[in-house]
């Protein structure tokens, strides 16, 4: 752990009431209510979870609940259900075999809807596509694609036959792709010949062919037409998407699979260079992400519901695709960039599909915020209820302009916290009920116990930093690190004894409210994006002109945190702006664009201890802008620290 005190500066006494009106229709709509289903949840937590899980279809009903040999957990074991049948099959018994499931907007302005109707239709249709190139149950399928109804429809597809998918990015470079492709195994790719981005073309089939030249295991990539551009082609390998849909059948029974069969692997940033593969789990998932996402978006049928965030994030898996289509929900899409081609998109888009509730990050509203109130004004809101936030702490100043500009005053803001390996929503407010504190995530939901501990593991009191730990299992937590259980443990359970550990500093305050404070690992949260600063120092001294490199954040008006590099040259090798531009476009190249330092700092030589550990408290300072305040006293060379200074001024 990189510090064991946290100091905590934020006072914010503002708080918004739900009004009466939200509240009457919500579907929790007291704080009173939320109290008692909490106190029932931590009475009864089995009780409670499979009350939960019994909303969803269950082929083959379960009968144990949860199982728990830490760290080791499995729910519901002895049932069985498919994800695709409960997102989809389900609904179309009913009213909602017509309701638009999809609304999906591309970045040229194209649209398409999908029914639930249609949208079955079209995932049985490339299951069957999937099965006669060979895809079986257990197998891995690499989803590497635009923001399109084809990736959704490949998810689901995936899921019906017990396929295990693993989204990649479509921002991840080629050597990025490639390592999740091995390290999941996966025998196929599922791309698209480009997807549109801010008025240009993001070229995703070359990054597969530059991939999978080394990944024998890859025997078909399909390839979405989208854009139309020119891509290279392998016969045999390669396939388009309609090619491999000439003739199948629409008929797929979906496959039941046990409630613990992985639903999918998803690679996050850890504390080392190399990414972990979260594996989620069936029932457990979509047990916790169907009921957060119909107790904290308060979802009812006649909301359209856009969640921003890309697919290739967990934040798309759970409320993009899988929360919503499980609750019979109409969920919107959107292909590209919130500046393309004006900077009123999101808003245009909210205006004309008529979206009640609008999901996105705080980087998004601080670029907003730059932007300038004149481009939501311009529109007409006035279909939005509700507000949500996700993926980092979000600064009351934002949290007011997003509440008064977007929401008109009138909508609930709803600060969700979680992660990629919690799967769901853990810490928020429900709408209808909590009075919300502009800055905080609030209360954990039913069934949620955090804590704030210290290193020993030691409550905190109110209003004392810590670390926030997770004390019970809950049914959509990750189940492992893929083909890894020994840094699954070390990662998550070895830090506090016995509890899961978040990576997360926060407070709990005099109400039992939460206020996160940003990782206290080295983990970095760039626009929203985990960034292991590892990750980032293995690209950097990948290149032969690098001796060593040092990665630290730095607090950034917009992203929230921004990478800085400081790096030291191999000998005789001159610093210059050359340098800097091709150890940019180096990281560039390693992981992606986005994850491109904002500086780069040359120095002869890096803070190290005594036991040569790199320093980063001090880094973190300089980067920061301060002048390195700190105890210096377990520093190596003391003359390091002046020079690093002195390139400052
Ligand atoms: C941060 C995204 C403060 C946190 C769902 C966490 C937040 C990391 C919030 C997970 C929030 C997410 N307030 N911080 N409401 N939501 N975070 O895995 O540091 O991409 O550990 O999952 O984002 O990022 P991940």
């Amino acid at each position: 752990m990189a510090e064991d005190h946290i100091t905590s500066l934020l006072k914010e006494s503002r708080q918004f009431s739900p009004s009466a009106e939200f509240a009457a229709r919500a579907h929790v709509s007291s704080m009173a209510r939320y109290e008692e289903i909490y106190a029932h949840a931590v009475r009864d937590p089995d009780g409670y979870w499979a009350e939960v899980a019994r909303e969803l279809r269950w082929t083959k009903p379960f009968t144990k609940v949860l199982e728990w040999e830490a760290p080791f957990c499995k729910w519901f074991s002895d049932g069985r259900l498919n994800v695709s049948d409960n997102c989809l099959d389900r609904h179309l018994e009913g009213p909602r075999r017509n309701k638009a499931a999809l609304i999906w907007e591309g970045e040229p302005g194209d649209v398409r809807t999908l029914t639930y109707l249609q949208l079955h239709r079209e995932v049985c249709r490339f299951a069957n596509a999937l099965k006669r190139l060979g895809v079986c149950k257990g197998d891995r399928v690499c989803l590497y694609m635009p923001m399109i109804p084809e990736l959704a429809i490949s998810m689901l597809a995936c899921a019906r036959l017990g396929a295990t998918h693993s989204i990649v990015f479509g921002g991840f470079s080629a050597d990025a792709l490639r390592d999740r492709i091995l390290d999941a195994d996966a025998k196929l790719v599922v791309t698209a010949d480009g997807g549109h981005r801010r008025g240009g073309v993001v070229a995703l089939k070359d990054a597969v062919d530059e991939a999978i030249t080394q990944c024998p295991a890859v025997q078909r990539v399909v390839v979405v037409r989208r854009t139309g551009s020119k891509v290279a082609w392998k016969e045999g390998r390669d396939l388009w998407w309609d090619e491999a849909l000439s003739g199948v059948s629409a008929d797929c029974p979906a496959e039941p699979v046990d409630a613990e069969h992985p639903l999918f692997i998803l690679y996050t940033s850890g504390t080392t260079g190399r990414p972990k593969g979260v594996v989620h789990s069936t029932g457990g998932y979509l047990t916790q992400v169907a009921s957060t996402t119909r107790m904290v978006f308060d979802l009812g049928d006649e909301d359209v519901f856009w969640c921003t965030a890309d697919i290739g994030w967990v934040t798309g898996h759970s409320y993009v695709v899988y929360g919503p289509l499980a609750n019979g929900a109409t969920s919107l899409m959107y292909e590209g960039a919130p500046n393309f081609p004006g900077l009123d998109r999101f808003w245009d888009i909210i205006e004309r599909h008529r979206v009640s509730i609008f999901y996105t990050a705080p980087t998004a509203i601080r670029t907003f915020i730059r932007w300038g109130e004149e481009h939501p004004t311009k529109h007409d809101l006035s279909s939005l209820r509700l507000l949500g936030t996700v993926g980092e702490p979000i600064n009351p100043e934002a949290w007011m302009w997003y509440h008064a500009n977007i929401g008109g005053g009138r909508c609930p803001v709803v600060d969700t916290w979680w992660q990629t390996e919690t799967g769901a929503i853990l810490i928020s407010p429900l709408p209808g009920a909590t009075p919300t504190k502009p800055g905080s995530a609030t209360r954990p939901l039913p069934g949620i116990v955090p804590a704030v501990v210290d290193k020993e593991g030691r409550p905190q009191p109110p209003d004392k930093g810590g670390f926030l730990v997770i004390e019970r299992p809950w049914p959509a937590m990750l189940r492992t690190i893929y083909r890894d259980p020994d840094r699954y443990r070390a990662q998550y359970f070895s830090q506090i004894e016995g509890k899961y550990f978040t990576g997360d500093g926060a407070r709990r305050d005099t109400d039992g409210y939460y206020w996160l404070m940003g990782r206290i690992d080295d983990v970095l949260n760039v626009s929203g994006h985990r960034l292991g600063t590892a990750e980032v120092e293995s690209a950097l001294v990948s290149h032969d002109l690098v001796a060593e490199a040092a990665v630290v954040g730095r607090p950034d008006e917009i992203t929230g945190q921004a990478v800085v590099a400081f790096v030291t040259l191999t000998s005789g090798t001159i610093p210059s702006d050359e340098v800097k531009h091709d150890l940019t476009e180096h990281v560039a190249a390693q992981i992606g664009k986005f994850a491109r330092p904002a500086a780069i700092r040359f120095a002869d030589a890096l803070p190290k201890t005594r036991s040569g550990k790199i320093m980063r408290r001090l880094l973190k300072e300089i980067a920061g802008g301060s002048s390195a305040q700190g105890d210096t006293t377990t520093l190596e060379d003391i003359s390091v620290l002046a020079k690093l200074r002195e390139d400052e001024e």
